[in-house]
């Protein structure tokens, strides 16, 4: 168990190496709420999210603690492990005077050079067996689309290779969301690789993992998983951005241009957003320098209410469904 010491404190009041998430999208954030106690990322890779108060914080350690028990050698949790943030047990860090103790998990997008991100709270119900009254109001309110659809966006964080900016389209644009809006959203999401290409390659590898944890679902009998999200990243950051700039550039002095889909380019040769994107058998990539990086990631993460089950996850295949569906269509 790792304990960072305070006498390494930086100036944000956090243990040395340590820093509020960047790129976070819903959920707890640090230094915000009654508690300020929120997700932090460390510089070697990794999401410390706070254990919150029993029964919830407890359960997703003890979920994490099962599922990745060396012991454990059972097919179905072993194929888990490949859908979930690789988990490295607990551990405390010391904030001003108190030690709090945090789940640790693989940071999704760190090995992405400009991770653009969408989070989406799977299940027609995201309250699970023991949500008093108010809770399932609450979350019955802000479910909407999620009735028919069986998912909805809390948020996303879109990389502007033209700007070296990011975009965060936080929980009000994911509220604002309806059911005829979600194919529109999705594109918003992927982005606009001017030939396309590089979209084409990111809808195809979401949806071979969405199959992947289809499949997981149509099997286990073990869990049952309530507002539990799909994080789905992809590489933003691949075009050279100053290449990126000086084609709007020319393009804007010999007609007005207000939109990047003018940078679309006249051959079949891939535009400068996807020229380094390499598709192989087992996945495509980012061929940066001398470094591979994956193009896409999807990976289930919030676990605090997942329990304990016999039965299909019906709830959740539901929305993985229409989900894919989407996917198909867009
Ligand atoms: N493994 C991860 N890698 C990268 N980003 C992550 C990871 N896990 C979570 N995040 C980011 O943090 C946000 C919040 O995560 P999560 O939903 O697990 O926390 P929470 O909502 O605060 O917790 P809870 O719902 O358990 O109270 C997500 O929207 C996502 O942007
Ligand atoms: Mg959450």
């Amino acid at each position: 168990m790792a304990v960072a010491s305070s006498q390494h404190e930086s100036s944000s009041g956090l243990p040395e190496g340590v820093a509020r998430l960047h790129l976070q999208i819903a959920g707890h954030f640090h230094g915000m709420g009654p508690t300020g106690l929120g997700m932090l990322q460390s510089q070697d890779g990794w999401v410390l999210k706070p254990v919150q108060s029993p029964p919830r914080g407890t359960r997703e350690l003890d979920f994490y603690d099962q599922v990745f028990n060396k012991d454990n050698r059972d097919s179905v949790i072993l194929r888990l492990r490949k859908l979930l943030p690789h988990y490295a047990g607990k551990c405390e860090l010391e904030i001003g005077s108190e030690t709090i103790p945090y789940i640790k998990i693989e940071n999704i997008t760190a090995q992405f050079r400009q991770a653009c991100v969408l989070d989406i709270k799977m299940g027609q119900r995201t309250f699970d067996p023991l949500a008093s009254k108010e809770k399932i109001e609450y979350e019955m309110s802000k479910n909407r689309y999620a009735q028919n659809v069986g998912f909805r966006f809390l948020g996303m964080q879109l990389y502007d290779g033209v700007t070296g900016r990011y975009a965060s389209f936080d929980k009000q644009w994911g509220k604002q969301i309806r059911e005829n809006d979600i194919l529109l959203a999705l594109r918003s999401f992927l982005g606009r690789c001017p030939c396309d290409r590089g979209r084409r390659v990111a809808v195809k590898q979401f949806l071979s993992r969405l199959e992947e944890v289809r499949s997981w679902f149509l099997e286990q009998r073990l869990y049952a998983f309530y507002a539990s999200s799909l994080l789905l990243v992809y590489e933003g950051g691949a075009a050279r951005s100053r290449d990126a700039r000086s084609k709007v550039e020319g393009s804007r002095a010999t007609e007005e241009v207000g939109s990047h889909t003018d940078l679309r380019p006249t051959d079949e040769e891939p535009c400068i957003f996807c020229e380094n994107l390499y598709e192989t058998d087992t996945g495509a990539y980012l061929q940066d320098g001398v470094n591979r990086r994956r193009w896409t990631d999807v990976r289930m993460i919030d676990c605090a209410h997942v329990f304990p089950s016999e039965e299909r996850d019906d709830n959740y295949l539901f929305g993985l469904n229409k989900l894919i569906d989407y996917f198909e269509s867009v």
